[in-house]
């Protein structure tokens, strides 16, 4: 029998933080933490970009496989060659993408010394990379050591953020990963800098990095978005950015019957408005205003051999303007999160 409704549509989602150049072993490196793991699995992989055949393999793969899983906005890491990041840049291009990449800078790395570049290339070649330097996108506060290690490094900076901020790289076009240990204060910097955050929920379990308190993040009106983290996080989806999100957030609530658990309308507006305000594109895409650009995903509940099942009286939920900030309605069906 048919479905009496088997079809909405809904904004295309955004992935705030996602390494495309991580995505070959994704889901098979997880049982370390994030330093050890950045060492014995992330930078020798990372070193293999070099070769162009080698990135163009990776880099479709990555863009055929975010689309399939409903991401139209993607903010991706790719690594120190030049090349290959603009490479990736092409791609999204060609498969139709809207897409911020972002050539990696690293000029120390004492465990895998191949993988590096001293400061002067990186100045040049970031500068051939952009030529205006636009947005900018780095992790913080994402684990215990890391934060350790950040305080050691920089002993005249006050917390992680200051670090940041005294080299002039916490702008309103900022997009840092993570942030799960920020104090109150350093989320007020934030806020006052419109500096935003990207939630990675996946990664952080994965890596056992933490949880970020995303509640307190919304209450200091810092921007925040969702991100997968490939390979930190083992999924491109962001469907599974949200289910995660929504899990952390009711791990938060069992720690403190005090904390407001996030609902499912507010965990979806940060894998869409909330995504395309920390990565200022909001005037282009997100949600459904008249003037943006029309970023939708077309969702058919009913194909043949498709991942769910529909009963009867699971009709649509219509989720009001007040909810999503939408010029119009949007139908969702409640059953699409059990994809
Ligand atoms: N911190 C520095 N580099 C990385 C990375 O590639 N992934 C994650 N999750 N954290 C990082
Ligand atoms: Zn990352």
């Amino acid at each position: 029998k048919k479905c009496e409704v088997s079809e909405f549509l809904m904004p295309g989602m955004v992935d705030t933080h996602i390494h495309a150049s991580q995505y070959s072993y994704s889901g098979t490196a997880l049982d370390l933490p994030l330093l050890d793991w950045l060492n014995t699995y992330t930078f020798p992989v990372e070193s293999r970009y070099k070769d162009l055949d080698y990135a163009r393999n990776v880099y479709t793969k990555v863009l055929k496989r975010t689309l399939r899983n409903g991401t139209t906005t993607a903010c991706y890491f790719a690594t120190i060659h030049t090349d290959a990041s603009l490479l990736l840049g092409q791609i999204a291009d060609d498969f139709g993408q809207r897409a911020l990449v972002g050539k990696v800078c690293m000029d120390c790395n004492s465990t895998v010394p191949y993988y590096k570049e001293p400061l002067k290339e990186c100045k040049d070649e970031t500068l051939r990379f952009i030529r205006e330097l636009l947005k900018k996108e780095s992790h913080i506060s994402e684990n215990k050591e890391e934060v350790k290690l950040v305080k050691q490094l920089f002993p005249d900076c006050k917390s992680y953020t200051d670090v940041y901020l005294k080299h002039d790289l916490l702008t309103d076009k900022t997009v840092m990963a993570h942030g799960c240990y920020l104090s109150d204060e350093e989320l007020k910097i934030f806020h006052e800098r419109g500096a935003a955050i990207s939630h990675c929920p996946n990664s952080n379990l994965s890596l056992a990095s933490g949880m970020l308190n995303v509640r307190n993040v919304l209450n200091h009106k810092v921007k925040l978005g969702l991100g997968t983290d490939v390979a930190g996080g083992y999924s491109p989806s962001m469907l599974d950015a949200l289910r995660r999100a929504m899990d952390t957030s009711k791990v938060l609530s069992m720690q403190d019957a005090q904390h407001q658990t996030l609902t499912f309308e507010e965990a979806f507006r940060l894998a869409t408005l909330g995504g395309s305000e920390a990565l200022s594109l909001d005037d282009q895409t997100g949600n459904f205003e008249v003037g943006k650009d029309f970023d939708a995903l077309r969702v058919n509940m009913c194909i043949p051999g498709g991942p769910v099942d529909m009963f009867p009286g699971q009709g649509p939920k219509v989720i009001l303007e007040k909810f999503l900030n939408l010029g119009r309605i949007l139908y969702i069906c409640p059953v699409a999160l059990s994809m």
